[in-house]
């Protein structure tokens, strides 16, 4: 079976933030050389591929989700010529690189844009609305990030929509002008060699061309999440996450297919039964995540449960997992608050590699760095800034790598870092795990080593058990290979009982210690035990 999966079931993608990764020339801004440098550091992970933040030019409204020009790189990062050596290195080193496509919208200042102010034949290539009588927005749509979803722009005496900041228009996906464009861009990278795709929001390439309100959430299901922004109030159901959205995935996975051994996989942000997120990898995107695992914040097994119980839901879909990214707190802060144990960041690395899924794995995670805390003069994030301190953004996840705990910057820089380099890293970087085997980064190389060996973790199907919280227990099955996994979520010790423990065999990745007596397992706090049953 593994010989004719393809390579991106089960396999682990690293997401590399290239602007806080490494930087080569001293500016201040990670970038391709720099990357290239660290290659070695990420294939010592065991990590099957590498998933780069957008990596064409921006004005960095939101960061290089804004797209200025999707033909290039971005010349903070490097050169074309850097680019391609990039992709070289990986390929060298067994490492396949995934770009990451921002194609539902474009910067404000891409071409396509300004063309469309214009009129002309891009008129259309944006969702352009005449504003109401009163000037206020068409239709009550809300951004993502604070404020209607409609700028007026006196330039066409017209509104367009952005579901982010008003510097993202929205692209036009339902004219044929704009969507082919659009697939151009995957083609020429693809032609470039890049492996694949992580395709951003990709709940949200059509929108409701009659332009009708988005329902309120009701109000038996509002939780407190739902008052922390006024476009959680409402359901994304005709500005994105539209039932057609799962013909133009199934369009782009065909456009992708043309070219051997390729993988796309999606962000999808809301509603993911709607829009196509669950498909099969046969008829939408290969695979995409989800955001439960991403906001979960209360250790314990049903955050896991939960989301596996919708997955079964559609046996057909291949999920990816993810537990961090660039976007939300990080797991060792959300789920232990400032005073996390070392202890618990192992435990979500060797929760994380023993789940079904293509894993992605998000830069300093194998380090169990915790959230920075940043000043608000020092927050870059547009939506820290509107919302700060009540939310201060998302920059507390994307500061710099600590490489060096003795070096200026912690080696990331011998310049002045676009955002500071958390103090609270120093005793956490590769130069001081490296040579402990205990550490969390050598924890981490030990479980992804023994998923890429293991058809079980990586391809298996997952069973759970029926084991009393706060122990998370399930099987990973694949032929005649069977992984026990079982996963102490607390800070107490605690015991489980299975007949299969009888006759466990068990694996050298155990965390934090358990022991077998009978066929009670004894576990210590967050311990995580592997065994062959
Ligand atoms: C996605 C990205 C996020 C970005 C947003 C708008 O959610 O992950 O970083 O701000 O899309 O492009
Ligand atoms: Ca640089």
């Amino acid at each position: 079976m593994s010989g004719r999966a393809p390579w991106w079931r089960g396999a682990t993608v690293y997401q590399v933030y290239v602007r806080s990764f490494a930087d080569s020339n001293g500016d201040g801004v990670g970038d391709f050389p720099g990357l290239i440098s660290k290659l070695d550091y990420v294939a010592a992970l065991g990590v099957d591929a590498i998933w780069l933040s957008p990596t064409h030019p921006s004005p960095n409204r939101d960061w290089g989700y804004d797209v200025s020009d999707y033909d290039i790189v971005n010349p903070e990062y490097g050169t074309e010529a850097d680019f391609d050596r990039l992709l070289k290195e990986a390929h060298a080193r067994g490492l396949r690189i995934m770009t990451d496509e921002v194609l539902a919208h474009t910067s404000d200042e891409h071409a396509w844009f300004v063309e469309s102010l214009k009129g002309g034949e891009k008129a259309d290539w944006y969702v352009w609305a005449p504003a109401r009588e009163d000037g206020t927005p068409p239709n009550n749509w809300l951004s993502a990030f604070g404020g209607p979803a409609w700028s007026y722009h006196p330039a066409r005496r017209a509104s367009y929509h952005h579901k982010f900041l008003r510097q993202q228009p929205k692209l036009n996906w339902r004219a044929d002008g704009a969507r082919a464009a659009a697939l151009a861009v995957l083609d020429s990278w693809l032609k470039r060699g890049v492996d694949g795709f992580r395709l951003d929001v990709a709940n949200a390439f059509l929108h409701d061309t009659a332009l009708r309100d988005n329902p309120a959430v009701p109000q038996s299901a509002r939780d407190a999440s739902y008052w922390s922004r006024a476009a959680n109030m409402q359901l994304h159901r005709r500005d994105s996450n539209l039932e057609d959205n799962l013909q133009v995935l199934n369009e782009i996975r065909m456009r992708v297919e043309r070219y051997p051994d390729r993988f796309v996989m999606g962000e999808f942000s809301e509603d993911p039964e709607r829009c196509g997120a669950f498909a099969s990898p046969s008829e939408g995107l290969h695979s995409g995540y989800s955001f439960p695992l991403l906001h979960a914040d209360k250790l314990g097994p049903e955050f896991i449960r939960d989301h596996y119980r919708t997955l079964a839901r559609f046996p057909a879909h291949w999920p990816s997992i993810a537990f961090s990214n660039h976007d939300v707190i990080r797991t060792v802060t959300r789920f232990g608050g400032e005073k996390a144990p070392p202890a618990l960041a192992r435990l979500l690395l060797a929760l994380l590699v023993a789940l079904r899924g293509t894993l992605l794995l998000y830069q300093g995670e194998e380090l169990g760095l915790p959230e920075a805390s940043l000043r608000r003069d020092q927050i870059r994030d547009p939506i820290g800034d509107l919302y700060y301190p009540l939310y201060r953004g998302r920059d507390g996840c994307r500061t710099p790598m600590p490489w060096d705990a003795a070096a200026p910057n912690l080696g990331f820089t011998t310049g002045s870092p676009w955002l500071p380099l958390a103090p609270e890293h120093r005793e956490l970087a590769p130069s001081l795990q490296e040579r402990d085997p205990q550490s969390t980064l050598s924890c981490a190389r030990r479980l992804l080593a023994a998923r890429r060996e293991s058809d079980a973790l990586r391809l298996g199907g997952i069973e759970f058990l029926d084991a009393p919280a706060p122990v998370l227990a399930f099987l990973r099955t694949c032929a005649n290979d069977r992984v026990l996994c079982a996963f102490n979520m607390s800070a107490d010790d605690v015991s489980f009982q299975s007949d299969l423990l009888r006759h466990a065999v068990p694996l050298p990745i155990c965390t934090d210690e358990s022991r077998i007596e009978g066929d009670v397992l004894a576990m210590n706090p967050y311990a995580a035990f592997f065994a062959h049953v």
